[in-house]
Order: C-alpha cells, then structure tokens, then sequence
C-alpha cells in the first residue's frame, strides 16, 4: 500500500481522454445532459450527476481523491474555505435540544459559529478542559457531537485521543476532529474513531499563503450526505483553487517535515532565552503534553507552530513584534513564510474570557508559525526583536 507522499503526489490520478496527469483547470459551470428526460448528465463516481458547478466540478474532486487518501477515508468533500467546511458539518449534526461537547479552546470562528447557532437550533455548549478525560466525562446521551483539535491553538495542549476512543462509544457519538495544525503526516483521526476529519486547506495543505479552501475526509455515506448540505449552502471549492491545493499536497510533508524541525529548533533555543517565561511545545521534554504527542504522533515531530510568554507584560510583547525584521506580522500558520501573532489579539479572539486565562492565554503570549526560511535566520530575528 502506498505511503502518504507517494499518495501526495499521485493521489488525483484519473486518466481523462487525454492521460494528462496534471489536474486540467475545468472551469465549466454547465454539463449537458444525456438523457434529458431522467435529467441525467455525466455520471460520476460519488453517485451524482456531473450538472452544475455549485454540485460538482472535475479539478475540485480530484483534490477530493487526494485528501480522502491522505486521511484514509473513503471520500472526501471541499469547501471554499476551512469555516465552510466547519459550518457544513456542524448543520449536519445540530438538532434541537441536542448538545455539542468541544474543548474550551478551540479555532475562534469555530466558537464564534457554535455560539451564534446555539440560540437559532436550540443547542447547548458544552466547553470543557481540552483533555481526554474531561471531553469523556461531558458525553451524555443528548450529545449529538464532539468537535475538537488534538493539538490545541495557540497552547499546544495535546488531547490523548486513544483515551476517547477507549472510553467513549464513537458509534454512537460522533466524533470531529479539525486536524489543521497536526495534518495526516503526524496523525490520521479515523484511526481512533473519528467520524469526519476537517482541514483548513488554507494552512500546511494549501501551505503557500496563497489560496483559502477546506475539506472534510470521511466514509463514503456520510460525505455524501455532507454533499447536499454543500450544495444546499453553496460552499463548493472552485477549480483555481482546487488546483492550488493539489500542487500545495505534493509537498506537504517535506514542508511539514521542515517547519516541525525548525519549530524543535526555535523552541529549545527560546526554552533557554533569559527573556522568555515560559515556551508552549510539545516537542520539549518537559512539556506536559510530550509523551502524549509522542504516543500519538506517526513521526517524532510536534508541528510547525509554537507559543511562547515573553517576560514583562503586553508593551515588551508589542515592542518585540515591531523589532521583527524577518517574521513577518500575520494572523495565519501553515505557510512557508514564518509568521507571529498576540493570540489574545487573534486567533483567541472568541475563547471565553474566563477560560483564557486557565488556559493560559495571557497579554505576553505570542504565537509563532514556522516557515521554510533557513531556521539560522529565524533565530537570529528571534533573537535581534528579543534584544532590547
Ligand atoms: C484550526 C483551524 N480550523 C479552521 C480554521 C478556519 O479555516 P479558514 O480560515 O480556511 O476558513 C482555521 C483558520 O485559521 C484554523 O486555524
């Protein structure tokens, strides 16, 4: 059985009348039907009608065929971005009276949706510890999913997800897991039960900062059903698009490869910087969460993205960013240029207020998402900004 680069690279494959093995751009909309009075066009493999551009279109299910391989399901579906793949699947899910267990932190559009939906489905939240043991214990019999990230953003707490599927009944819960920042080079999540893995294409698959997309991998039944929420909302990932993710897989775990060793790098050398309290990496002995990734993890890397508390409060944290000349100010991760951002200012926007702080969401956190720059030069910066 091929291994995941090789799918990386050949997973689209599909001759077309040509053999061209490159993806053709299909930017047609509209296919002719062939038997007009059934109102049936092309038939193709996921059981639709290849009719209309907001169902289907050629360049996007070849990046479908990619992704479903890389995360070992059946099949796969993509969004025109990671939030309409989230809100696609959560609509799936909700049902009146029903409730949604999550970690407390979480993607912070991903809160923002659950609590703007909340009230409108008659749903209710349950945010819990991001541990195993607390999602497990939150589970009851009105929970109708559970919605998490293994490696949390931006603290890098690790969720033992072998506990979950060793405790809980994922038959009968169904279990998301948004596996954006770990990505199927360290973790496939249908492994321990998850129903549906959701990608923010825009991060390390797409991975070049240059395109906005999201996918959903799962069983074939189930994405099909998934299909007519997309279609229904309209949130089908356009061909260019499409394309530019199937060219960003085909080096994804070489890129990802880099950036975790580059991370490792940055993060011991920041872990022993006089001027940082404390350095959240799972790839760090001591971090709390090691053995838990290492357990988990397919390689022995942690990520390409790492948080750190620089001592002094938020004006040392805005003087350090300024200082930067390199890294550049960015709310985003995943791409090939190393990026830095005050959690608190972004990306923990919508974690609730008195969870932040447990969390260990402070005013001198700063995220930092490694890039492919020679990881010499992103210490120096680190340590030129750090120098004042
Ligand atoms: C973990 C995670 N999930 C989902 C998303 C949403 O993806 P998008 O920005 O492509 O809509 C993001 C975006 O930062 C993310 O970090």
């Amino acid at each position: 059985m091929a291994r995941l680069p090789t799918h990386a690279v050949h997973g689209h494959d599909h001759a077309d009348a040509y053999g061209s093995h490159i993806p053709p751009i299909y930017l047609s909309v509209i296919y002719e039907y062939i038997d007009y009075e059934k109102g049936e066009a092309i038939f193709i493999d996921r059981g639709n009608y290849l009719r209309y551009g907001r169902e289907e279109n050629l360049t996007t299910r070849a990046l479908e065929r990619v992704v479903a391989k890389l995360e070992n399901t059946e099949d796969a579906l993509a969004f025109n971005s990671g939030m309409a793949a989230i809100s696609a699947t959560l609509i799936h899910y909700l049902r009146p009276g029903g409730k949604v267990v999550v970690p407390m932190e979480l993607y912070s559009s991903t809160f923002a949706l659950l609590n703007n939906l909340s009230p409108k489905f008659g749903i209710r939240v349950e945010k819990v510890w991001p541990s195993a043991e607390a999602v497990a214990e939150a589970i009851d019999r009105d929970t109708v999913i559970v919605f998490l990230e293994v490696m949390t953003n931006p603290t890098n707490k690790v969720i033992d997800l072998e506990y979950l599927y060793k405790h809980v009944d994922l038959d009968r819960v169904p279990l998301v897991v948004d596996n954006t920042f770990t990505t199927p080079v360290l973790l496939k999540p249908v492994k321990y039960g998850a129903k549906l893995v959701i990608h923010s294409a825009t991060k390390y698959l797409g991975g070049h900062n240059d395109v906005v997309g999201g996918v959903v991998a799962g069983q074939k039944d189930l994405v099909r059903e998934l299909w007519e929420w997309r279609r229904m909302l309209g949130g089908i990932l356009q061909p260019f698009e499409a394309y530019m993710i199937i060219r960003g897989i085909k080096t994804l775990e070489i890129r990802f490869e880099k950036q975790s060793k580059s991370a490792q790098t940055v993060a011991e050398y920041l872990a022993e910087h006089p001027r940082i309290e404390e350095v959240m990496y799972p790839g760090l002995t001591k971090n709390p969460y090691h053995s838990t990734a290492k357990k988990l993890f397919e390689k022995p890397l942690f990520g390409g993205v790492l948080s750190f508390k620089l001592k002094g409060g938020y004006e040392d944290v805005i003087t350090f960013m300024k200082r930067l000349r390199l890294i550049k100010r960015c709310p985003s991760l995943g791409g090939t240029e190393s990026m830095v951002v005050i959690p608190l200012k972004a990306a923990a926007m919508f974690i609730d207020p008195e969870h932040r702080l447990k969390l260990g969401i402070t005013d001198n956190l700063v995220r930092i998402s490694i890039g492919l720059e020679d990881v010499e030069d992103i210490v120096e910066d680190l340590a030129q900004a750090l120098n004042f």
